[in-house]
């Protein structure tokens, strides 16, 4: 790492004096490195700005997930629920991330039923009653990014449909009460493996959260499968997603060779997925986008 004086800017670009500023935080850092843990780099630290920046992003992400739960229903198409979100992104002069995103057709991602993430809206799926389907709906204002997602249940849903998407939500919050200042993000994702495992349920390993603000994808990947004590730290500053993929049978999925990015379980069971975008702060956490 660079050195810089006491009095020099700080790294973080937030106009302070170094010592005024991350000073204290990167003696933190460098102690816990020699303890063995991963910290993150200094791009992953986000100054005030920087957050204020998300926080604008995320109200125009939020709007969107809360248009749809108001709209949502029997009959629609996953092709409809795209338009929404494009219509409704652009109009608040942001961009929805997704598209063209490495060559992804669309704005959002809707996965119904035994689709585990990254369903491609379409005309021909039309939602049926008895559907549970995740819309993840990512947003880029002024260069920031926001990411969150939710479950909706179509009509009247079976009660394993209904138990697998409430215990899915549920574990946001079990990882969230992991979420603190210089813990390791093992913590987190173990906490939800735990919970979903209590449940009777799976969780997807091959993908899951990462750091998100000033790009759509930061390091590091974020598992929900981790071991306690491993991970990187969570340190104040850093941002990024909880968004474990929770299945009712095995957590062996597969990609659509046709489409190249739906996501399915290979038994064919259902899964749930919810995400929250998080901020580490001095004292625990702050949700951005949900
Ligand atoms: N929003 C997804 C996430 O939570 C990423 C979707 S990538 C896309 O990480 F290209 F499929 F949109
Ligand atoms: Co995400």
């Amino acid at each position: 790492m660079e050195k810089i004086g006491r009095n020099d800017l700080c790294w973080c670009g937030s106009g302070k004096k170094y010592k005024k500023c991350h000073c204290d935080f990167d003696s933190r850092i460098e102690e816990f490195r020699h303890k063995g843990f991963l910290v993150p780099s200094r791009k992953l630290i986000k100054n005030e700005a920087q957050i204020e920046g998300i926080r604008e992003s995320a109200k125009i992400n939020i709007a969107v997930l809360d248009y749809i739960e108001e709209h949502i229903q029997e009959g629609i198409t996953t092709e409809e629920i795209d338009k929404w979100v494009y219509d409704l992104t652009v109009a608040a002069h942001a961009i929805p991330a997704p598209l063209h995103y490495k060559g992804y057709p669309k704005s959002v991602c809707t996965s119904v039923n035994e689709q585990v993430c990254h369903g491609i809206p379409s005309k021909d799926v039309v939602l049926r009653e008895g559907d549970i389907v995740n819309v993840d709906a990512s947003t880029i204002y002024n260069g920031y990014f926001s990411d969150s997602s939710r479950m909706f249940c179509i009509g009247e849903v079976s009660p394993e449909k209904k138990r697998l998407v409430e215990v899915t939500k549920e574990s946001l919050n079990v990882g969230l009460a992991q979420v603190k200042p210089w813990q390791p993000l093992g913590d987190m994702g173990h906490a939800i493996h735990e919970f979903a495992k209590q449940n009777g349920y799976s969780v997807v390993q091959e993908i899951g959260g990462h750091g998100v603000g000033l790009e759509f994808h930061e390091e590091p990947f974020v598992s929900y499968v981790a071991e306690k004590g491993t991970g990187m730290l969570m340190v104040p500053g850093f941002v990024f997603t909880i968004e474990p993929m929770i299945n009712m049978g095995s957590s062996k999925i597969y990609i659509d060779k046709h489409d190249g990015w739906s996501v399915y379980t290979a038994d064919g069971m259902p899964s749930a997925q919810w995400e929250v975008q998080v901020l580490v702060t001095e004292t625990g956490y702050e949700i951005l986008s949900y």
